[in-house]
């Protein structure tokens, strides 16, 4: 009897022992949301502790070791820079340890693009770095968190995943964090990639991969969060018809350090709102074009003279993450020609 308890304990370790380690990050949003019922709308997100998250799918144990840890309990729409930097040096420390193989990070969906694309460039890791979060409270018909989560945990364990930059799994696909962005307020297909398409599928744990992001990531990235303590303020302008240019030479008052302008089309400012960004350029404030058109990349000098205007445009980045380059971009230059190759080359 001893001799079959002491060969099934062995067999026992040796199976774990192969087994890759996941940790898992939490930080709030809808997936450690509790709903009224399981037929409303209604539910109030980052309640749930991680503990909760790990029982409610025993199955990733059969994935994986993992282990969590609760990093913060926001929902993301409160999300700072102060929490990313903290987020991010969680994730550093973690992907340092030797025994580690990969990391999921729960988050709420609304803003988990721009916390993907902010560790997509500053973590410098090989292993894979994989969010994932719910559009449907725990509790709710058809939640989607559980199954969001055995696949992030799967797709972080894959041997596929090494190497690939920051992933989004979610709805059973998997995203690039560069070029993935939120397109439904309620649907459980909450996420796309315009223009590029997936870069994979993920069912019931198999990941498949069809293509890879190409822009400078993680390991490749000459941002890291160990070099960065605190980050520059810039803000995102949404262009619209009749837009109030003042608010820009406000803004400039308060002491933002970089403006992204969601223009029209291709970046496009109003005439009035050119004067105004140009002014703000002269006293030194970076100014990006972004477009709000969600589609195609913001060019040079096509309606607007960026070289007499010291403006840079941010290619095909979306505002939010324009964002967030810029800020990286500050706390290492100003200048505006390094700026901008930053631009063509995240
Ligand atoms: C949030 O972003 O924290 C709330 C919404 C969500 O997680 O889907």
């Amino acid at each position: 009897m001893k001799i079959v308890i002491l060969l099934l304990f062995i067999y026992t370790a040796a199976l774990s022992a192969t087994k890759p380690k996941i940790v898992i990050l939490a930080t709030g949003g809808t997936i450690a949301g509790v709903g009224q019922s399981s037929v409303t709308g209604q539910y109030q997100a980052s309640k749930l502790p991680v503990e909760n998250l790990l029982q409610a799918v025993p199955e990733i144990q059969d994935l994986a070791i993992v282990e969590g840890e609760q990093v913060c309990q926001v929902s993301s729409q409160d999300m700072t820079g102060e929490i990313w930097l903290q987020i991010a040096r969680k994730v550093d420390e973690v992907v340092n340890q030797a025994d580690v193989d990969g990391v999921v990070i729960t988050h709420g969906t609304d803003t988990m693009e721009e916390t993907a694309y902010f560790l997509n460039l500053v973590i410098q890791t090989r292993k894979p770095v994989v969010m994932t979060g719910a559009m449907r409270a725990s509790g709710s018909l058809s939640a989607d968190g559980a199954l969001n989560l055995y696949n992030a945990v799967a797709l972080a364990a894959s041997p596929q995943a090494p190497g690939k930059g920051v992933l989004l799994c979610f709805n059973d696909q998997i995203h690039a964090a560069r070029e993935v962005t939120k397109v439904n307020t309620t649907n459980v297909n909450a996420f796309q990639t315009p223009e590029f398409g997936i870069l994979g599928y993920i069912f019931y744990g198999k990941a498949s991969f069809y293509r890879e992001s190409v822009r400078k990531h993680t390991f490749r990235s000459n941002f890291n969060i160990k070099e960065i303590n605190t980050l520059p303020k810039v803000a995102v302008f949404y262009s619209h018809a009749d837009f109030d240019s003042s608010l820009i030479g406000q803004s400039v008052k308060n002491g933002i350090q970089g403006i992204v302008f969601a223009g029209t089309g291709n970046g496009n400012p109003s005439e009035a709102t050119i004067q105004a960004l140009a002014r703000s350029v002269k006293n030194n404030v970076s100014v990006v074009r972004s477009s709000r058109t969600g589609r195609g990349p913001v060019t040079l000098k096509a309606e607007v003279d960026d070289e007499k205007y010291g403006f840079i445009v941010a290619d095909n980045l979306n505002p939010q993450k324009s964002r967030i380059l810029l800020m990286l971009a500050l706390t290492q230059t100003t200048d505006i020609a390094k700026i901008q190759q930053m631009f063509f080359e995240y």
